[in-house]
Order: C-alpha cells, then sequence, then structure tokens
C-alpha cells in the first residue's frame, strides 16, 4: 500500500513532560472506581490523552519568552494593545473583546443580541454554542451539509446548506434571527472544512436580508489551510491571504483561542460595530473584567498574540493536518472503520458501525473508549448516545445520536507519530477481541450534560449477533 505523505515536525523538543502507563491491573482498577466514566479518571493515570485539542497545545520557545513580557496593569496594559493589534490584523475588525474563553465570548454575545424566540442559524452549533443560545432563550438551528448524507467522502462536508438557510429566513422572517454563525472548522461534524465559496454565499445571503454574519472561529487556521489544499483557485496563495478573505466577508467573530491560539486559555469578540462593542463592555465589565484583559492575565494576552501568528505557519498546517490524517490512516488500518475524509483537529471512530453487538441504547462509543483505556491508557471521548441521548427536555421523548462516534482529538505539537503509532497497536488489540467487549448501562446521571459526571457500569451486551 502506498505511504501517506506525512512530513516531519517542522520543530524541534527544547522541553519534555513524563508520561507513565501503568500496568493493566492499575487501569482496570482506576476505570472501575471512575464508574467508567474517562471525565472521572485523574490526567497522571493517562499514559497518551487524546480527550480534546482545546487549551493542550505546547507552547513555543517564543510564547515562553512572550510570558515575561505581559504587563499585568489593570487598565491599558500594553499585552492589550498587542493583542488588539494582532486580532485586528488577521480578524480585520475595529473592536476587540477579549474574554477567558469561547464560551464567555459566546455568553456575552448572545446576552447583548438574542431576545426570547429569536433563531440562531449556525452551521452546526457546537454543544457550548447551542447551550449559551438556548440559556438566552433563543433557538439554535443547524443547517449542516447535505453531502453528509452521501456515503462518498467530499472535501467541505463542513458547509453550510443555503437552500435550507435562506429559505429558512423567508419564512422566519430576518427580525427574528439577530445573527447567522458559521463554525469554522465544523467541530460537531469531525472537524470537517467550510469552502470560501460557501463562506460568500452565506455572507451574501446575510447581507441581502440585513442580518450580521458571524464566524465561531476557534479552528480557522485550519479551515484556511484545507481551502488552500483542496478548493479550486487557492493554491497559489498564502494562509494570510486566505485568512484575510475570510474574515473580509463577515461582521464580527468569537473564538475559543484554547486551539488556534495556540495557548491553553483564551478567548475573543471581534466586531465592527460600535454600538454593539458598547453594549458588550458594558456587559464583560460586570460578569468578565475590565475590557483590556476581559478575565485573562495580560501575559496570556502575550502568548495569544504570539500563538495567533504561529498557527499560520503552512509548514506547521502542513505537519498537523497530515498528522491527523495519518493517524486516521493507522486506525483504519487497525481495523476500526473512521469518518472521511479525516477533518482538522481529530479521528473519529465510528463504534456504531464496529461494535454491531452492542446496542446504541448500550453505549458501544463508551465501550470502545473505555477499552482504549484499559486496554492501552489511551483517554478519548464518547461522541454519540451517551453524550446527545436521554430524555429531551421539553417533549419528554427518549433520543439518541446520529451515529456512535469516539473522537480522538490532537492536541497541537504535542504528541509524535510514535505516539499515534502506539495508539494503533492498542487499536489492534481491541480489534483482536472486539466481541468480548461489554454494553454499559448508567447507574446515576445528571439532568443536564451527563457525560461529563454520569456513573455507569459494563452490562451483557445485546446486537447484531456478529457472528451469525
Ligand atoms: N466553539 C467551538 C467550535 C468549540 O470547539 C469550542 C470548544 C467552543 C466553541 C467553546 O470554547 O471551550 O474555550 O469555552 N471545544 C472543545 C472541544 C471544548 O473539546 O471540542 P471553550
Amino acid at each position: 500500500m502506498k505511504k501517506r505523505h506525512q512530513p516531519a515536525e517542522p520543530y524541534r523538543i527544547k522541553s519534555v513532560e513524563s508520561i507513565r502507563l501503568l500496568n493493566r491491573q492499575e487501569r482496570e482498577s482506576i476505570i472501575a472506581r471512575a464508574r467508567y466514566n474517562l471525565f472521572r479518571v485523574d490526567a497522571d493515570e493517562i499514559y497518551i490523552d487524546l480527550l480534546t485539542d482545546s487549551g493542550t497545545a505546547a507552547m513555543s520557545n517564543r510564547q515562553w519568552a512572550a510570558l515575561m513580557i505581559g504587563d499585568e496593569s489593570y487598565a491599558g496594559a500594553a499585552s492589550f494593545r498587542r493583542f488588539e493589534k494582532t486580532v485586528r490584523d488577521i480578524f480585520r475588525k475595529e473592536f476587540v473583546v477579549p474574554c477567558h474563553q469561547g464560551r464567555s465570548a459566546e455568553n456575552m454575545l448572545f446576552s447583548t443580541i438574542v431576545r426570547e424566540g429569536d433563531y440562531v442559524p449556525n452551521n452546526t452549533h457546537f454543544d457550548t454554542t447551542r447551550a449559551n443560545a438556548q440559556h438566552k432563550k433563543g433557538i439554535p438551528v443547524d443547517f449542516p451539509s447535505p453531502d453528509l448524507e452521501s456515503a462518498e467522502a467530499r472535501p467541505f462536508m463542513g458547509n453550510m446548506d443555503t437552500v435550507r438557510l435562506e429559505e429558512f429566513i423567508r419564512t422566519q422572517g430576518a427580525d427574528r434571527i439577530p445573527v447567522v454563525i458559521m463554525t469554522i472548522t465544523n467541530n460537531s461534524v469531525g472537524g470537517q472544512p467550510v469552502s470560501m465559496k460557501n463562506i460568500r454565499e452565506v455572507s451574501d445571503i446575510c447581507r441581502r436580508h440585513g442580518i450580521p454574519f458571524f464566524f465561531d472561529c476557534a479552528r480557522f487556521a485550519e479551515n484556511a489551510y484545507f481551502i488552500k489544499r483542496d478548493e479550486p483557485g487557492y493554491s497559489e496563495k498564502s494562509i494570510e491571504y486566505i485568512v484575510g478573505e475570510m474574515f473580509d466577508t463577515c461582521d464580527g467573530v468569537m473564538m475559543s483561542a484554547k486551539k488556534d491560539g495556540l495557548g491553553n486559555i483564551g478567548g475573543f469578540i471581534a466586531l465592527n460595530d460600535a454600538e454593539l462593542y458598547r453594549k458588550l463592555t458594558e456587559l464583560m465589565i460586570i460578569i468578565e473584567g475590565y475590557p483590556t484583559y476581559g478575565g485573562l492575565a495580560g501575559r496570556d494576552l502575550d502568548v495569544l498574540s504570539v500563538g495567533l501568528r504561529e498557527v499560520m505557519d503552512f509548514a506547521y498546517l502542513d505537519f498537523r493536518i497530515e498528522q491527523v490524517a495519518y493517524f486516521g490512516e493507522l486506525i483504519k488500518q487497525a481495523g476500526i472503520p473512521i469518518i472521511e475524509p479525516t477533518g482538522g483537529h481529530a479521528v473519529f471512530a465510528d463504534a456504531g458501525l464496529f461494535l454491531p453487538h452492542i446496542l446504541p441504547e448500550q453505549f458501544p462509543a463508551q465501550s470502545l473508549a473505555v477499552a482504549f483505556y484499559t486496554e492501552g491508557g489511551v483517554r478519548a471521548v464518547e461522541i454519540g448516545s451517551l453524550m446527545f441521548g436521554g430524555v429531551e427536555p421539553g417533549t419528554g421523548r427518549q433520543v439518541r445520536a446520529r451515529k456512535e462516534l469516539v473522537r480522538m482529538a490532537l492536541p497541537r505539537r504535542v504528541y509524535t507519530n510514535s505516539h499515534l503509532e502506539y495508539v494503533a497497536d492498542i487499536a489492534c488489540r481491541i480489534n483482536a477481541r472486539k466481541e468480548s467487549l461489554p454494553g454499559y448501562k448508567i447507574t446515576s446521571q445528571p439532568a443536564l450534560l451527563r457525560h461529563f459526571t454520569c456513573e455507569l457500569e459494563p452490562v451483557q451486551p445485546r446486537g447484531v449477533n456478529v457472528n451469525s
């Protein structure tokens, strides 16, 4: 088989952090004690942690150096001025509102513009974005790409369905829609990118109907890389150029800088509307901090000023996206089906397909995630009916996820290909004994966001008998 082109890391290692693999007996007792919920396992009990790519990046020597020049003045700190200039340059907006992470940006924006019963369209909401819209009594609506239903892998499956968006605006009326949001890359459909063509179309629709157009741009540089690689007309353009073209189409952005900011904390809103900026700063002084630090230390702002520029380095992005693709290839070769094409930040294993002997209500993806831990000390996260299923608020209906997935997210600049090859070996070992994997049942759960804290226990699986 043709070996994938996988460039070597465009950096060398200057500082290291030890990790250790506990023995199987220890892992089995830890996961039982954690009630088979990986969020309840401590980080030092994990060998390879693929829970999230958020806030987990390794900083560069330049970022560590920037920490030392952080200005911790309460008002008008030099760190904020450097951050403001960086955000203005990259995102092309006049007003910059720093905040401590993505969900506080969502809370502040929606608190200011969403009224009860308003609709908030998105290509697909990330969970916290959806929850924040609902918290302000708004109604989040998703318009994912129809390509997601096709069996064949296509580029830009993160796109928004513009036909449905426009029809929705026509039927509901633009005055009930305070903002349209485009999430790049589209995390909830596997980190799939959005094309420049689709961005332009959505921007035009918003302009025609007089609706503000915002990005949720946690992974903006990864999205720009896909445009350069896969969209006709962009292969000769620089990442900076593509990023500029993307953000010229919108009225504002909100960002969790814990992803493509290459920082461990931080976020912001940037926009051109002076009146909205005034409202946001009034609110932020009450809930987040003074407008020139927004819940962050000056040094955090300096780290992000460096990170937001570093992340646009082509060699870095080429390594990053190809590493995700290489990892996906290894998991597939190990016998575990994945969602294809791989997106920007994670590989999604299709546990529903892999473990047909476990019914969806017995959480096959949780079973696979637990097996990765017991077999090899690897932590991944269930994105299936444990996360999205259960009793629907309002209707009381039992719902389940569209697919039973396990997300293995890659922290930025943290793991080498040998770490990923190790995870693929664990995948092979799981594949060899997949019929022995149990189902799970919930023994205790909270009312909301149950996957974070619920307790589970293994049960005899019921499902399609794979041997018959
Ligand atoms: N928007 C997107 C697209 C995200 O992926 C996230 C976080 C947020 C907003 C919220 O940002 O965590 O800084 O408050 N995603 C993380 C993940 C948690 O694991 O995918 P936050």
